[in-house]
């Protein structure tokens, strides 16, 4: 078995088997940003898919139903996230629960931007003070 997901707006499908993905250590097992890093798909994570930013926000535009439930820590952090939507996650904890359908997703734009912006340099900045 396995999922199809396909990023926007690169346009660009991935087939994973997730029982078979090895856990790339970033995020949640199996959550949008580990399958990204399996996939060789950009997406930003400065806090290392530790739920404390929001730069791997990405919109469900199809399979929401194929997600792990929000869990509180998820919603409170995605509350300060630019472009919010309704079908917004953020990436690092939405966690794909079944290994078989279609998903799509995509990257908002404010997120795309976000080290073309400076900000990756602003959060590597706050990461040390807190060290
Ligand atoms: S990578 Fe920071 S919240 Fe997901």
């Amino acid at each position: 078995m396995a999922v199809k997901i396909t990023w926007l707006p690169m346009n660009k499908t991935v087939e994973v088997d997730l029982d078979q993905m090895p856990y790339k250590e970033h995020g949640k097992p199996r959550s949008f940003l580990d399958v990204a890093k399996n996939c060789g798909i950009h997406l930003e994570h400065a806090c290392g898919g530790n739920c404390a930013c929001t730069t791997c926000h990405v919109v469900i535009k199809q399979g929401e139903g194929m997600l792990s439930e929000m869990q509180d820590d998820e919603a409170d952090r995605l509350d300060m996230a630019a472009d919010l939507t309704l079908h917004s996650r953020l990436g690092c904890q939405a966690v794909i629960e079944k290994n078989e359908g279609e998903l799509v997703v995509e990257i908002p734009a404010w997120n795309r931007n976000y080290v073309s912006e400076g900000g990756e340099n602003a959060m590597a900045g706050a990461a040390k003070k807190e060290e």
